[in-house]
């Protein structure tokens, strides 16, 4: 069994993915092709956002809007400690700080009710990240940082599909920061991601940045990068696209499937799904003080699991200059010390998330072997 199996799709729609790229090829528009602007358009609708700005990388792509927000040095960024180092790597790169502010246990989200206390006067920009599938409360931080006239990133390289209180994460705040890199819910083949905005300031800005900081031929008002996405990789996405809605609602049924197949066993506690969330679980994981034993058990019976973020990021050496210890954000150290990821692909099929569920419900007969 395949942690995340990317095969079977591929072979499913491998006719669509090859007669795209062929197309790519024969136009030879490598670089800001038509399908880079189709794609966008579509995924502009999908989300309900005005704009899309299609770009090389999740990591770009947050780089991106920092930029665009105008961050840099001496200014502060608030985001979680638990996440993929992307998040807080991109703050640091512009010389601002990351200032972390703890997550909820159940949703592995932050916890909205630490953040007021964590602005300052050099507070520049506020990224909750959509960890896993599903978005934080975005209503309670829009408007702690409505309070205070700061932007709100939302970091959706984990739940585009998602959706909050109705309406498209990604489509959420200020600006929304994707990826589709390829194990992520919408995931090209290759390096890729976008950037969402209903501002059409901010839109402008994210189009110069990712050509250069180019305006117009010949032209650069402001510093930018190369960050545009590669044409083929926006053919492909199309193809994916079409099959994407259908691939939610799958990732949806299998997260409740594993929910109450792995409800009440001893020692599993499973993810919670906020009261107004749909989650497209890029990835499903439980914590577990027996962690270990959990995987081990899975191992045996030839089923891989992963434990992502085991070291939360103010515990990261690169960010030791922040002076912070263990013990400074306990729910974050809690929960990466216990997560455990399960095998998890919309083509997961049932026969094999019953195996998973089993050998991991029966994780205690091996403590008695
Ligand atoms: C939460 C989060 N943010 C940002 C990124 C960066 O995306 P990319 O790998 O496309 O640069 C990732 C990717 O793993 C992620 O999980």
């Amino acid at each position: 069994m395949q942690f995340i199996d990317l095969k079977t799709r591929h072979c499913l729609i491998e006719d669509n993915i090859n007669a795209s790229i062929q197309k790519v090829m024969d136009h030879g528009q490598f670089i800001l092709g038509p399908e880079v602007r189709e794609l966008e358009g579509k995924l502009a609708e999908y989300t309900g956002s005005k704009h899309c700005i299609t770009v090389s990388s999740g990591t770009d792509s947050l780089l991106i809007a920092l930029m665009a927000l105008g961050v840099g040095a001496g200014d502060e960024v608030i985001t979680v400690p638990y996440t993929w180092i992307s998040s807080a790597e991109v703050i640091a790169l512009l010389g601002a700080k990351p200032v972390f502010v703890d997550i909820c246990s159940g949703t592995m989200n932050m916890n909205e009710t630490l953040l007021e206390s964590a602005i300052t006067d050099k507070t520049k920009a506020i990224m909750p990240v959509s960890i896993y599938g599903q978005c934080p409360d975005m209503d309670a931080i829009n408007s702690i940082a409505g309070k205070y006239n700061l932007p709100v990133i939302e970091d959706a390289a984990q739940s585009f599909g998602a959706t909050y209180k109705g309406k498209k994460s990604c489509n959420l705040s200020t600006i929304g920061s994707t990826s589709f890199f390829p194990s992520k819910p919408l995931g090209c083949y290759g390096d890729a991601g976008a950037l969402f905005t209903n501002d059409d300031e901010l839109a402008e800005k994210f189009r110069w940045i990712r050509v250069h900081g180019q305006q117009r031929k010949h032209h650069h008002p402001i510093l930018g990068l190369n960050g545009r996405m590669d044409t083929i990789q926006a053919a492909i996405l199309l193809e994916i696209l079409e099959v994407f809605p259908e691939e939610v609602q799958r990732r949806e049924q299998l997260g409740q499937t594993y929910s109450t197949g792995l409800a009440g066993v001893e020692d599993i506690s499973t993810p919670t799904v906020g009261e107004y969330n749909t989650s497209v679980y890029a990835q499903y994981t439980i914590l577990s003080e027996h962690r270990e034993q959990i995987q081990q058990s899975l191992k045996v019976k030839d089923i891989p699991s992963v434990s992502y973020y085991s070291v939360p990021l103010h515990l990261q050496p690169v960010f030791a200059h922040l002076g912070h210890k263990t013990g400074n954000f306990p729910v974050s150290e809690n929960v990466a010390n216990q997560c455990l990821s399960l095998p998890m692909s919309p083509y997961l099929s049932e026969v094999n998330q019953a195996k998973v569920i089993n050998a991991a419900s029966r994780w205690l007969d091996g403590m008695t072997l």
